[in-house]
């Protein structure tokens, strides 16, 4: 897959979800309290470059499956993915300023607003992926939302970042204790939205095996390079406030082994993933997305 093919792939994805995600708010207008929902579409609409919908997309569609099976899966997966970085943003977390180019939620809404904006986003997920199982009656469906619980839930998720927040500030901190922030609080959702993805299309145990492989490499190398980015990008590009991880001692792959052994991190990271997949056809949008990965600027 060439450069041009790999960005219209995504650009489509983008579309059905963002379309998707607009019918949605129709849908809701009227049922849901009118402010909740302006603060929740305000983060919804705000951007952000969609990776895990269109990895979900990208995963059924290359193992053969039906994309109106996998589409409320992957606006389910965003909405939660938002929740999070409402939630991540709030003052008694991060306490950031900006998201995906504008103010962030609390800034525009306020805190209780926010904080309800999460919670309304993270069950109105799961209200749209189990109403497309409960209608379609397909166990796979099914098998997707179940997937989606587990990663974005207690044990997923909400752990890495309930050790993220302990973990600031923390003395002696070690490779370990990085590597489960890093698995939990990033690499789960995106695990979640490659492995949801091949259960809407069937996959066999033997490709879920694989590409749970993929996307925990996938999750290592995107968070080390938003650590990275944290620390030397561009804050225009990236929409946020940078430099925020070492004001705040957050334990990173930056703060913990510097630049340049946080890049090296990040290669080696990629090339598992792309071991991972090896001998898995069809993959070409998985292998471009993590070589994507360790040279991105947003
Ligand atoms: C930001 O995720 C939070 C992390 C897990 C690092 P993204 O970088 O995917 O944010 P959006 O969705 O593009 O705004
Ligand atoms: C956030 O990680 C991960 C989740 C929201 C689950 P960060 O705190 O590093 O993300 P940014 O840098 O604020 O986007
Ligand atoms: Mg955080
Ligand atoms: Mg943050
Ligand atoms: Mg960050």
């Amino acid at each position: 897959m060439d450069r041009l093919s790999y960005e219209e792939a995504s650009a489509r994805y983008v579309r059905l979800v963002e379309a998707e995600l607009a019918a949605i708010r129709r849908r809701e207008a009227g049922r849901i309290h009118p402010r909740l929902l302006e603060a929740m579409f305000y983060s919804i609409e705000g951007g952000g470059k969609r990776i895990r919908p269109c990895l979900t997309l990208a995963v059924c569609e290359m193992l053969g499956g039906s994309l109106q099976n996998a589409l409320p899966i992957a606006c389910g997966l965003e909405m939660i993915h938002t929740y999070s970085l409402i939630h991540d943003d709030l003052p008694c977390m991060d306490d950031d300023d900006m998201r995906r180019g504008r103010p962030s939620n609390h800034k525009v809404f306020g805190e209780a607003e926010a904080v309800l904006a999460g919670d309304g986003l993270l069950s109105l997920a799961f209200e749209v992926m189990l109403r497309a199982a409960a209608e379609s009656k397909d166990p796979r469906i099914l098998a997707a939302a179940y997937e989606a619980a587990q990663r974005a839930g207690a044990a997923g998720m909400v752990s890495g970042q309930s050790a993220d927040m302990e973990l600031e500030g923390a003395v002696n901190p070690t490779g370990d204790m990085l590597r489960y922030v890093h698995r939990h609080k990033t690499a789960d959702m995106l695990e979640a939205a490659v492995v949801a993805g091949a259960l809407t299309a069937g996959a066999d145990a033997g490709v879920l095996e694989k590409l749970r492989r993929y996307s925990a490499e996938m999750g290592l190398l995107f968070q080390i390079t938003d650590d990275l980015l944290d620390a030397t990008g561009d804050q225009e590009l990236m929409g946020k406030t940078l430099g925020k991880d070492a004001k705040q001692g957050k334990l990173t792959y930056v703060t913990l082994l510097g630049i340049d052994g946080a890049k090296r991190e990040a290669e080696a990271a990629e090339r598992r993933a792309e071991e991972a997949i090896s001998g898995l056809e069809n993959a070409d949008y998985l292998l471009q997305t993590v070589r994507r990965m360790l040279t991105r600027s947003r």
